[in-house]
Parts: structure tokens; sequence; C-alpha cells
């Protein structure tokens, strides 16, 4: 399938999947496919676990595009080539984009396989999509409060855990140190990664409304006792996926 017909299906709501969250587009139902190799200006990711393609997906009848992976800084992109996929998701149509991550949990009131809100987030990266130009864009909303209100809703009514906080982004690709998790959570952050802030700038440079949505895989360096086995981690991906699929069918019908 060409980008083309990615085009013509008309979507109005694009997903960014993060890591382990990929199945959500298998369940939402795959009407087509369009690995990244075949858009121009667009990096295949390297990371494992990042399936590297679009996939046209319908909830109640209404498109949306599902972006299977993503493209991080810490390989070694600028952050001008890691935001292609907005770019072209805005080039599609889209005027309403959820960025999903995975993140360390800081807030102690947080559960580990919970998902998180992004209410706001501190960009620590060092760096933007925007560099080049008197690009003064405002940031006092990047996460739309409508949106949010949406999600908040859709949760209670289906009785998912959904907290609400403020998303770290990273350079990566190492973890934390405690001591950086310390500093992190005295500058008020309430979980961490390794992307979502520089999508959300060029999101909300283009216009674009943008919603986040983290799943909290660990607790952040230094915090909480003991380790996560294997199986403890893939059932918190299923469960996570589970409500975040809840999440994005009521942010489609709240667009619809
Ligand atoms: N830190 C940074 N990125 C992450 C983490 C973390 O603890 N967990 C998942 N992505």
């Amino acid at each position: 399938m060409s980008v083309e017909l990615l085009r013509s299906a008309g979507p109005r709501v694009g997903v960014i999947l993060g890591s382990g969250l990929g199945s959500v587009a298998e369940s939402l139902g795959v009407e087509a496919a369009v690995p990244y190799v075949e858009v121009p200006g667009l990096h295949a990711s390297t990371v494992p676990g990042h399936a590297g393609r679009f996939v046209l997906s319908r909830v109640n009848g209404a498109p949306l595009v599902i972006a299977q992976g993503r493209s991080h800084l810490y390989e070694g992109l600028s952050a001008y080539q890691i935001t292609a996929q907005v770019r072209f998701l805005h080039s599609l149509g889209v005027t309403t984009l959820l960025l999903t991550n995975a993140a360390g949990a800081i807030h102690s009131s947080y559960a580990v396989g919970h998902l998180m809100m992004l209410s706001d987030h501190l960009n620590l990266t060092g760096t933007t999509p925007l560099l080049g130009g008197p690009n003064f864009h405002d940031m006092t909303e990047v996460y739309s409060k409508r949106l949010r209100d949406v999600m908040r809703t859709t949760a209670a009514v289906a009785d998912v855990p959904l907290h609400e906080g403020v998303y770290a982004g990273l350079l990566g690709p190492q973890y934390e140190t405690p001591a950086e998790v310390r500093m992190l959570r005295t500058l008020g952050a309430d979980a961490v990664g390794m992307s979502t802030v520089l999508e959300a700038i060029q999101a909300r440079a283009l216009g674009i409304e943008v919603a986040g949505i983290s799943t909290l895989t660990n607790w952040a360096a230094g915090i909480g006792a003991g380790t996560l086995d294997h199986h403890e981690v893939i059932d918190i991906g299923k469960s996570a996926a589970a409500h975040l699929e809840i999440l994005i069918r009521g942010l489609m019908q709240s667009v619809a």
C-alpha cells in the first residue's frame, strides 16, 4: 500500500506508539500498513520492539494512523530528523496526535503498570526540532486540556487507573542514576523517559492538538524496592496496552 492510500483515507487522528505498546495497532485492527522505508525522510528505527511502519486503523468507521515505532535522539539522529514522523502525519491531515511512551515512575503515589497522562513536560534533551530560526512558539499548553478532560472521563467510566503528571524527556540511552532521579523529582518531574517531548514541540508548532500517555514500566532508578521479573513486565505491557486502547477509543469518539 502506498502513502497515497493512507492520505486518501483522510485520517484526522494520529497515534505514535512507544516501547511495548505496538500490539495496540493489531488489536484496533490493521486495515493497511506502510513501512517507514516507503516514506521519504523517515528513518527506520533501530530499537528492538519498534516495528517501523504506519498502520491505518478505524474506530467506529473513523480512520486513524498509528505509527508503530519511533526514532530516538539517542540513536544519533537530530531533533529535526526524529520528528519527521510528526511532520508526515501533519501532511496527511492529522490534527490530533496522541504520543505514547514507556517511562520510569518517579512520583511516590504512582504504581508500576499504570498509565500516566502527561499534563506537561520538561524538555531536558538540550535540543529542539525548531532550531534554526526565530520559532518562538507558545508552549503554555502543550498537552491539550480538552483531550486530558476526555481521557480522564474515559478512564473513570472504564475504571482504568490513570495518573496525571509531568514527564521529563532526557537524551538517554543509559538510564538515570539515583542522584539524577532525585534531581528530576526536585525539578517537578513525575516520570522520566527518552522520547515524546521533541515530537510534542514539533506538533504544537504545526498547530496539532497533542495528548500524551506514559506506561509506567518501572520505578525510576533508586525509587521503590526490588526488581521486576520478566513475566511481570510482560503482564504490565498487556494490561497497559488494553488500557491504552480504551483511551484511544474515547479520544476517537471525542474528535468524531
Ligand atoms: N528511564 C528512562 N526511560 C525509561 C525508563 C526509565 O526509568 N523506563 C522506561 N523508559
